[in-house]
């Protein structure tokens, strides 16, 4: 029989974060060709994930071959990616840090910043700073990749009728999230979910959860970067598909 892992507010951290983001895959072809489009010929390319979450990006990036850090403020998201990466005996280093202040003290020949996390960041001062320690941690023929939502369509309760969870039994507990809103709250983009847990004794939590997201634009985040010391590239998208909406991404080199 196998054991169950007893729940603990770091274990359902954990399992929300892939239920609600893990599934995204729409992304990934988009962060590995770019790596493997900067790798040296024949050679791994140095990668930094920055927000890496539990690895979602990070150890695909790994996989592939090249030798990629994950940082993230979340030492709990750190600590289940350095596992990960152990189980499967890939080669990520992880390191606990601000976004806004990036300090790991080598150079990337690729940074990524998947998933709108740039838009978690604290306004202009928070992107700035993160610009700032991008510019510091590019090799000099590296390229930097920003994802961006610029558009979103607000939506309320009762337009989220019949839309289904994202539901995941994990050792027979089984998680639920289901969106309820996207509305424009202080100037920035509240993502509304109602969160179910069942457990196998059948007994129910339900918990609400507001993700905050800086409206932001493409003009916007290049002429940040432009005054951080960056050069801005062609940028590039990543489509939309039937579940997730699609992303903007900002292109940036040393
Ligand atoms: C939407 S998730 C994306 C996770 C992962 N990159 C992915 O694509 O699945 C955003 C991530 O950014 C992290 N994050 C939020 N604010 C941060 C900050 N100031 N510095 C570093 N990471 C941050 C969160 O902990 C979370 O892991």
């Amino acid at each position: 029989m196998s054991a169950v892992a007893s729940r603990t507010p770091d274990l359902d951290h954990v399992r929300w974060h892939d239920l609600e983001c893990g599934g995204y895959t729409a992304d990934l072809a988009f962060w590995t060709g770019l790596a493997r489009e900067h790798a040296p010929a024949g050679g791994a390319l140095r990668v930094l994930d920055v927000g890496c979450g539990t690895g979602r990006v990070a150890l695909p990036l790994a996989a592939a071959g090249h030798r990629t850090v994950g940082s993230d403020v979340d030492p709990v998201f750190c600590a289940e990616l350095d596992r990960r990466a152990a189980d499967r005996g890939l080669p990520v280093a992880v390191a606990v840090a601000n976004a806004c202040a990036l300090d790991l003290g080598e150079r990337f020949g690729l940074i990524a910043v998947p998933m709108q996390t740039v838009q978690l960041l604290p306004g202009s001062a928070g992107r700035r700073a993160m610009l700032v320690g991008i510019r510091r941690h590019l090799a000099p023929d590296g390229v930097a990749a920003i994802a961006i939502v610029d558009q979103v369509e607000p939506f309320g309760p009762e337009d989220a009728i019949g839309l289904a969870p994202d539901m995941k039994d994990f050792d027979g507990t089984v998680y639920a999230s289901r969106p309820v809103g996207v509305t424009l709250v202080d100037g920035r983009i509240a993502l509304d979910r109602v969160r179910e847990i069942v457990e196998p004794s059948g007994h129910r939590e339900q918990t609400t959860d507001r993700t905050l997201l800086e409206i932001l634009d493409m003009a916007t985040l290049e002429a940040e970067a432009a005054a951080a010391g960056l050069r801005v590239l062609p940028r590039a998208e990543i489509a939309a598909t039937t579940e997730h909406v699609g992303s903007q991404v900002v292109m940036l080199g040393a």
